[in-house]
C-alpha cells in the first residue's frame, strides 16, 4: 500500500490509496459541500470535525480556521477545498477587481483577454484562500427573456465554447503554483433554453440538438481540463438534470469523459422533493442524485444521513460513491492541497496597477457602437457643455452588474461610474459636464424630467445614460418585456424635443427592445455590465481616444415576442416573418461599428474539396482599414452547410479573429477550421461528415459577410 502522503507519486495512486483507508462517514463527507454563511462558526467548525470536504463562500481568516480543524483534527486529515463565485472578479471582495460580465466581455471577441482575466481573477480568489470558481457559465443565452443571460457568453456555441476554455486556461493555468484555482463549466445543460425564458423550468430540447448545439461548448471545457461541471437547476425533456443519468453520466462522464468532478446546482437534491416533484424522501433523491453522476451535492445536509441509511441498506451503488470521492480527493491532490493547504499569493495582488489595467483592456474592447451620425467621436472645439442624463449615470451596480455584491457598494479608487469617467476626461479639454437624474430605472414618476430638459437646453450635447438593474437580471428575474423599462424612453422623447444631439450610452444586463432609441438617438453605445473600470473605458471611446472595435454576441430582438432571434436558426418556409413587426433582429450577432471603415478581400481556401482525413482546411482573407484612423476589426468566418440529412442552421459562426490596422493598412488574416466543426449530429445521434457543399464566408457580422466560396466534402 503507497503512502497516500508522499507527493512522489500520481494524484491516481495517492486518491486510491486515501480512498481504500476511508470510512463510509469520511467518503460521505467529502461528496456534501456546504455554504458557510447558513451556519454558525460552531456548527461550520463540527461539520470539519466530520470530515466535510467543502464548504462554499467562507474566505481569509475562517477558511483558514476550518482548513486547520481537517487537517489537525480529522483521522486522516484531508484538505478542504474552497469555492465562491467569481463570476467576473472576486466577487466576494469589495476591494478586488471586478472585470465587466461574461455578455459584456463576450463583444471583445478575444480568447487571450479571457484568459488573461482567469488569471488575474483566480490569483485574487486564492489570496482569500479560496480554490474553486463555479464559472464560467457555457450555457447558451438566446431567449433574452431568461434572467440570467448576463452570466452567458451569448448565443453562439462555437464563440462560447472558445471564450469559455479561454477563461478555464486562466483560472487553472495547469495548477503550476498558488494563483491557481480549479474552474467549473456550468450549468450543464441547455439551462438557458428553460420554456419562455423562465428561470429553471423545463428545457424542451432533443438529445440530438443537445448533443448538435449545447454539449460542444461542454466538450471545448472538458478538452480544456476544466476541473468541475455543475449540474443545472432545470429539467430537460421533463427529466430533472439532477437525476438524468442518460445526459450527465452517460453522455458528459462516460462519452465526453471528464477528469474531475460534477457538482449539483444549489439544494438540487432538495429541489427533486419540493420543485420537480420526482422524489418524495431524501434517501430517493439522494439515491437518484447518485446514480445519475453527481459528485457533489451542493448544499443539502440531510444528503449525509440519506446516503449513509443508503449505503448501509445495500440501496446505492458503492462504486458510484468510491468513484466520486476518487474525482474529488484526485483534484484536491492536482491542486497540490495536500502539500500547500494553506498557499496564496501575496495580498498585494489585489486589484493592483497590473490586474487593473488588464480590467482596463478587456473593458475597452467590450462595448460596441450600434449607432452614430457623426457625433462622435466627440468634437471638444464645437462641444463645450454637456449634460449627462439618466439613471445609469452614476450607478456603479447597475454598472457592475450580478455577482458582484458588496464590490460596487467598496469604495475603491480604481471604481468609476459613466458619470465619472465622463467628467474626468471632459475635464482635460476644458468641457464642463452637468448631471441630472431625471427618473429611476424602474420607479415610475416623472418629478426629474424639467431639470433634466433645462440641463439638456443649457448644453450642447446630452449623453443619456440609461438601461436596467440589478432586480432585472439573475436568479428568479426573468422578464416577459424586453423595453427600456420605467419612464426612460419618455424622458428620451422629451430630450429629443430640445434638438440637442443625444448619444445613448446603454447600461444594461440583456439585450432591450431599444426600437424607439435606434430610430431617434444620434449614436448608440452598448456597454451592458462593463464592471470597475467602464467609467473609463466609456469616456475613452466617448471622446474618441479608443475605437471601439466590440461585436454582439448576441441579437437584439425587436420585441419580446419575437424571441428566440438568433442568427444560427433552422430554415421555415412560410417566410418566418411575423405580419406586425420588421423582419430580423432589431441588432444582429457580430454586429458592430467603428470610428473607420474595413474592405474584405482575396478570400482563399486550403481546400475545395477534402476529407475527414484532411484534419483542417486554412481560410485566409485580406482586410483593409479604407478610413483615417486606426481600427482593430473581429472579422468572422461562418460556414453554411448547403445541403444535410438533417436541418442545418442557416448560417454558423466557426472562427473569428481581431485585426488591427492604421489607417490604410491591409492584413491577411487566417483561420483554421477543423473539419470536426463541419460535422452533422445525424438522427442515429452519431456525428459525421456528410458529403457534399459548404458555403464558407468570411466579413465584419453576421448579416455583412461580402466574401464567399464553396468547398465540398468529398
Ligand atoms: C446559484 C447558481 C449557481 C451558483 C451556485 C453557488 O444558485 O445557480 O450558478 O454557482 O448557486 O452560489
Amino acid at each position: 500500500m503507497i503512502d497516500y502522503k508522499d507527493p512522489k507519486y500520481t494524484s491516481t495512486e495517492r486518491a486510491n490509496a486515501l480512498l481504500s483507508l476511508m470510512t463510509n462517514e469520511e467518503k460521505v463527507g467529502q461528496m456534501m459541500p456546504l455554504a458557510y454563511k447558513f451556519m454558525t462558526r460552531e456548527e461550520a467548525l463540527e461539520w470539519a470535525k466530520k470530515g466535510l470536504g467543502s464548504y462554499l463562500h467562507v474566505l481569509g481568516d475562517n477558511a483558514d480556521e476550518l482548513q486547520r480543524t481537517a487537517i489537525n483534527e480529522t483521522r486522516l486529515g484531508i484538505p478542504i477545498i474552497f469555492g465562491i463565485d467569481c463570476i467576473h472578479g472576486h466577487a466576494l471582495n469589495e476591494y478586488a477587481t471586478v472585470f465587466p460580465t461574461q455578455l459584456t466581455m463576450a463583444q471583445s471577441f478575444d480568447r487571450e483577454a479571457m484568459r488573461k482575466c482567469g488569471r488575474v481573477s483566480a490569483t485574487e480568489v486564492r489570496c482569500d484562500s479560496l480554490h474553486w470558481t463555479f464559472s464560467p457559465v457555457f450555457c447558451i443565452g438566446r431567449d433574452t427573456r431568461w434572467g440570467r443571460i448576463n452570466e452567458t457568453f451569448g448565443e453562439d456555441p462555437y464563440l462560447i465554447g472558445e471564450l469559455g476554455a479561454a477563461i478555464v486556461d486562466g483560472y487553472q493555468n495547469n495548477f503550476v503554483d498558488n494563483s491557481c484555482i480549479m474552474a467549473c463549466a456550468k450549468h450543464y445543460i441547455a439551462y438557458g433554453e428553460s420554456v419562455g425564458g423562465r428561470d429553471a423550468y423545463d428545457s424542451m430540447v432533443s438529445e440530438r440538438m443537445i448533443r448538435e448545439t449545447f454539449l460542444p461548448p461542454f466538450q471545448k471545457a472538458a478538452k480544456a481540463g476544466c476541473k468541475t461541471y455543475m449540474t443545472g437547476y432545470q429539467s430537460v425533456d421533463g427529466v430533472p438534470m439532477n437525476s438524468n443519468r442518460r445526459l450527465l453520466r452517460e453522455v458528459l462522464k462516460e462519452e465526453v469523459g471528464v477528469d474531475g468532478f460534477v457538482i449539483t446546482d444549489w439544494a438540487n437534491v432538495r429541489s427533486l422533493i419540493e420543485n420537480q416533484k420526482v422524489c418524495d424522501n431524501f434517501e430517493d433523491a439522494s439515491r437518484v442524485s447518485i446514480d445519475a453522476g453527481n459528485d457533489m451535492i451542493m448544499q443539502t445536509e440531510e444528503f449525509y444521513d440519506a446516503t449513509l441509511k443508503l449505503i448501509e441498506n445495500g440501496q446505492v451503488d458503492m462504486k458510484h460513491i468510491d468513484d466520486s470521492v476518487f474525482r474529488i480527493l484526485k483534484a484536491k491532490f492536482d491542486m497540490g492541497l495536500f502539500e500547500h493547504p494553506f498557499d496564496k499569493p501575496d495580498r498585494s495582488k489585489i486589484c493592483c496597477d497590473e490586474h487593473v489595467a488588464v480590467d482596463l483592456e478587456v473593458t475597452r474592447e467590450s462595448m460596441t457602437l450600434l449607432k452614430n451620425d457623426g457625433v462622435l467621436p466627440i468634437n471638444t472645439k464645437k462641444i463645450r457643455k454637456i449634460a449627462v442624463i439618466g439613471p445609469n449615470a452614476d450607478d456603479l451596480e447597475a454598472q457592475y452588474g450580478d455577482w458582484s455584491c458588496g464590490a460596487a457598494n467598496g469604495h475603491r479608487k480604481p471604481a468609476t461610474s459613466m458619470l465619472k469617467g465622463i467628467k474626468k476626461r471632459a475635464k482635460k479639454v476644458g468641457i464642463e459636464v452637468i448631471y441630472k437624474k431625471g427618473c429611476d430605472i424602474e420607479k415610475p414618476g416623472k418629478r426629474g424630467f424639467d431639470a433634466a430638459i433645462k440641463a439638456a437646453k443649457e448644453s450642447d450635447l446630452i449623453i443619456a445614460v440609461m438601461g436596467d438593474y440589478i432586480e432585472l437580471n439573475g436568479e428568479y428575474k426573468s422578464r416577459a418585456t424586453l423595453d427600456l423599462p420605467g419612464e426612460q424612453t419618455a424622458l428620451l422623447m422629451e430630450l429629443k424635443k430640445t434638438k440637442k444631439p443625444i448619444v445613448l450610452v446603454m447600461v444594461n444586463g440583456k439585450p432591450l427592445c431599444i426600437n424607439w432609441e435606434a430610430e431617434n438617438m444620434n449614436a448608440i453605445l452598448e456597454t451592458f455590465n462593463s464592471g470597475m473600470v467602464g467609467g473609463t473605458a466609456a469616456a475613452e471611446i466617448l471622446f474618441g481616444d479608443v475605437n471601439p472595435s466590440g461585436k454582439l454576441p448576441i441579437s437584439f430582438p425587436r420585441t419580446a415576442g419575437q424571441v428566440p432571434v438568433h442568427y444560427n436558426y433552422l430554415p421555415g418556409w412560410h417566410g418566418g416573418k411575423y405580419k406586425d413587426i420588421e423582419e430580423g433582429p432589431l441588432y444582429p450577432f457580430g454586429f458592430g461599428l467603428s470610428y473607420t471603415t474595413f474592405e474584405y478581400s482575396d478570400l482563399s481556401v486550403s481546400k475545395t474539396e477534402f476529407t475527414e482525413a484532411d484534419g483542417e482546411i486554412i481560410v485566409t482573407a485580406k482586410i483593409k482599414n479604407t478610413g483615417k484612423v486606426k481600427g482593430t476589426e473581429i472579422a468572422q468566418m461562418y460556414i453554411h452547410d448547403v445541403v444535410g440529412t438533417v436541418m442545418r442552421p442557416v448560417l454558423e459562426l466557426k472562427g473569428f479573429e481581431r485585426v488591427d490596422l492604421d489607417a490604410g493598412e491591409e492584413k491577411t488574416v487566417s483561420f483554421t477550421l477543423p473539419i470536426e466543426e463541419l460535422k452533422v449530429v445525424e438522427q442515429n445521434l452519431e456525428k459525421a461528415l456528410e458529403k457534399g457543399d459548404f458555403e464558407i464566408m468570411v466579413g465584419g457580422s453576421s448579416v455583412d459577410l461580402p466574401l464567399m466560396t464553396t468547398i465540398k466534402a468529398v
